[in-house]
């Protein structure tokens, strides 16, 4: 592989779970940025979010992601709001292999039953929380270099999927 495979698209849509298949088949390393995150601030997402705030928190983000990306080529399984920020998707922008997961809020929703953790989701009706982030995601989530629509797919063939287009990207 000669560059990352950057999996992108909303809570639910399998990116930790694809990516940690597809990086295994791939003899690659696996990086679940929230993962990484909570074991450099030493606390939950969640409470990262409740003590510290979501600015704080993209802060956080930005910097592990970057270093992530510094490093040799890996999947990284970040948290749906990482490539929002624009200094971020520069710093993707040819060094790595994006690939939005779509996936519609009300599968989203099924997969990730009753929400803990998840502060962006908490509260209201997640489907709908969900929805919201979508409208306000999607044209970002779509500048992704490729798309895999994972309704009605197991996890297993997703990640086949991703599998194939890092394969192909790496024989380009
Ligand atoms: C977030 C998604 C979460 C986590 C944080 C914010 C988001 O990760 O990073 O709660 O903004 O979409 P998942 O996408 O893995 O749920």
């Amino acid at each position: 592989m000669r560059r990352h495979v950057v999996l992108v698209g909303l809570p639910g849509s399998g990116k930790s779970t694809v990516g940690a298949l597809a990086a295994a088949d791939l003899g690659v390393r696996f990086v679940d940025l929230d993962v990484v995150i909570e074991r450099l601030m030493g606390r939950s997402v969640a409470r990262i979010f409740a003590e510290d705030g979501e600015g704080a928190f993209r802060a956080v983000e930005a910097r592990a992601g970057a270093v992530a990306l510094e490093g040799p080529p890996c999947v990284l399984a970040p948290g749906g709001g990482f490539v929002l920020d624009p200094v971020t998707r520069e710093q993707l922008a040819g060094s790595a292999l994006t690939i939005y997961l779509r996936t519609s809020p009300a599968e989203a929703a099924r997969r990730l039953g009753q929400v803990v953790g998840r502060p962006l989701l908490e509260g209201a009706d997640p489907r709908q929380r969900l929805q919201a982030l979508l409208d306000h995601r999607e044209a970002v989530y779509r500048e992704s270099e490729q798309e895999v629509t994972t309704d009605g797919l197991t996890a297993r063939q997703v990640a086949d999927r991703v599998v194939k287009l890092a394969r192909d990207d790496a024989a380009h």
